[in-house]
């Protein structure tokens, strides 16, 4: 697609809303860059299905994005991040291709002063190991624990972020963490948890820093397009969200994401 000016817009997906707290990080960060988000919401949650459904479903959320014309993509979502990245690298070989792993490795190991770093995932992010070997790789001497907490991304897709099921959720999967392993770092390794940071910060105390990939991801984010030279050159940036099933639970619920409210007229269906 010609685009001389750059303008074309910056393709975002998840398998539901939780790409939305990137997508947040990603607005502020670029303001003259256009973005559109698509959530795969009629087959969420991707985290405790297979790799090769995953895999199938990353390719086709990336085949629709392509054909809307995108100069980058970012895959907003860990799970899809760590089972189907160099599957959409191989793909589509001309598209630049941003995972949310790296960032959130990256931006963990600045973080811990102890070296001994939590993450919290969904269960294939957590079985696939991509986090821990990140980290190893940028800090060998780092000492890594991982837990998957898969009733967080239900619990955020329905907007109950706070207050007493959150929380006793979050005790449930980590009332014993910090005494077990002694982290002194959080990785909220899957975009839904963010939005549940209060409650997961109220379970595991003040001594351990929450960290997520998304402003770290805007940051990868940005040096590509500049390394590249495809910043956008023009000041009206467009958002378009296009969701696979539901548009008036992904506005309700998006909204509080995105920090605006957003209407189901804002929300395209559209069909994988
Ligand atoms: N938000 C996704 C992630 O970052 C996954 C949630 C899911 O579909 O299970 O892993």
């Amino acid at each position: 697609m010609y685009d001389p000016d750059c303008t074309l817009p910056i393709g975002v997906f998840d398998s539901g809303i939780g790409g939305l707290t990137v997508l947040k990080a990603l607005t502020e960060a670029l303001p003259r860059e256009s973005f559109v988000y698509l959530g795969d919401t009629a087959r969420l949650p991707y985290g405790t299905k297979s790799a090769k459904s995953v895999t199938r479903y990353c390719l086709q959320t990336t085949s629709l994005l392509k054909e809307r014309g995108i100069k980058l993509l970012v895959v907003a979502c860990n799970t899809a991040t760590a089972v189907s990245l160099e599957a959409l690298q191989e793909a589509y070989p001309g598209l630049p291709v941003v995972g949310v792993i790296r960032p959130g490795a990256e931006a963990a190991c600045r973080q811990s002063e102890s070296g001994r770093i939590g993450v919290i995932a969904t269960e294939s992010t957590v079985n696939g190991g991509s986090y821990e070997r990140e980290i190893l790789r940028l800090r060998p001497e780092a000492k890594v624990f991982s837990r998957p907490c898969p009733l967080f991304v239900p619990l955020a897709e329905e907007g109950w972020c706070d207050g007493e099921i959150a929380e006793l959720t979050a005790r449930r999967y980590l009332g014993s963490m910090v005494e077990e392993t002694g982290i002194d770092t959080l990785v909220l390794g899957c975009t839904h948890f963010p939005v549940l940071a209060d409650a997961i910060g109220k379970v595991v105390g003040p001594g351990v820093a929450l960290v997520d990939s998304a402003r770290t991801t805007a940051e990868f984010v940005q040096d590509m397009l500049e390394r590249r030279d495809i910043c956008s050159t023009t000041t009206e940036r467009r958002l378009t969200f296009l969701a696979t099933d539901g548009a008036e639970r992904f506005a309700r619920v998006g909204g509080y994401f995105m920090h605006h409210a957003l209407s189901p007229d804002d929300v395209e269906i559209v069909d994988l």
